[in-house]
């Protein structure tokens, strides 16, 4: 594989600030070896910087809304041009950065005639739109905004919205109640954590690879630090108790890289001022390598077609 990385400091999706430092913090645990170690070609690109964009009132009731859009369409023609050069992977930065990547790696699905899927690992859904948010925080949005929802006013339009059912969510466990009516109406594939307890993560996970294998898509894949449970990985602003172990985001991670079918990457929301040693960084760096082929043994694995 040719890994594209992709440095997107976004840090105007939420107020809490940090994230603008996860791009350097994958850099310092060293991604670009772990993935030159498994075989990979890896071409960092540098760092992405927002459009131009108008300056931001400070008490608005959506917080850095223009500076948001002015990263969206930088990392959508990012996401697109990368694509035609390998597997990008976006260092975030928060949530806010796949309001661009999903609708530019989608740009280019449909030029290639292929669906395009995502795989959603996260506590939260990420449905709201900027007219049901509570926070104002645009983290909050990146879901509603690529599968099309309307109330995006000032965005860049969305070319090519990603269909509901070609969404799958993991990891639930905080959705605010505008975010679940819209859900409870919605094809979105959702597995909260309770759903996780009772079945596992290899069943629903090998249906959904299965779907996408069907359909020849292409699969990005958005991981944000809260999926995992804060014990394990505490430098997110946006904690939330009983998420993901260690083992289950592992299997994730290779299960994904077993099917072949992961074509693009965000990793969202760390926030390392939060960190402990660099111990999220470093999770979040071996869980990438999984994705992308580390193993213990190889082993005959099911093909999810
Ligand atoms: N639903 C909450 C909100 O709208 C939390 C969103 C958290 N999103 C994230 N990407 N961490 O503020
Ligand atoms: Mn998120
Ligand atoms: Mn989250
Ligand atoms: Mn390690």
């Amino acid at each position: 594989q040719n890994c594209i990385l992709i440095g997107a400091p976004v840090d105007s999706g939420k107020r809490r600030a940090g994230c603008l430092m996860g791009p350097d913090a994958y850099r310092t645990v060293g991604l670009s070896k772990a993935l030159t170690d498994l075989g990979h070609q890896v071409t960092d690109l540098g760092t992405v910087t927002p459009a131009a964009h108008p300056p931001d009132e400070a008490n608005s009731r959506l917080f850095s809304l223009n500076q948001t859009i002015g990263w969206t369409s930088a990392l959508r023609d990012a996401a697109e041009s990368a694509m035609e050069q390998g597997l990008p992977i976006f260092l975030g930065g928060d949530h806010a950065l796949s309001l661009g990547s999903v609708i530019g790696v989608a740009n280019y699905a449909a030029r290639q005639n292929r669906p395009q899927f995502v795989l959603w690992l996260d506590a939260h859904t990420d449905f709201h739109t900027p007219q049901t948010t509570d926070s104002g925080n645009l983290h909050g949005t990146p879901v509603g905004y690529f599968t099309g929802r309307e109330g995006f006013d000032g965005f860049p339009a969305v070319k090519n919205p990603v269909p509901e059912e070609n969404v799958c969510m993991f990891g639930l466990r905080s959705v605010d109640t505008p975010e679940r009516q819209a859900l409870e109406g919605s094809r979105i594939r959702r597995h909260d954590m309770r759903d996780i307890d009772e079945n596992g993560i290899t069943g629903p996970l090998a249906a959904f690879l299965d779907h996408v294998a069907a359909q020849n898509g292409m699969l990005h894949v958005s991981l944000d630090v809260d999926f995992l449970d804060p014990s394990v990985a505490p430098a997110v602003g946006t904690t939330v108790p009983g998420g993901a172990t260690v083992r289950e985001a592992h299997l994730i991670c290779e299960m994904l890289h077993d099917s072949g079918l992961m074509t693009s990457l965000d990793l969202v929301e760390l926030n390392p001022f939060l960190d402990e040693r660099g111990r999220t960084a470093h999770l979040m760096v071996d869980l990438c390598a999984s994705a992308l082929g580390r193993r213990v043994f190889d082993r005959p694995t099911r093909s999810y077609q």
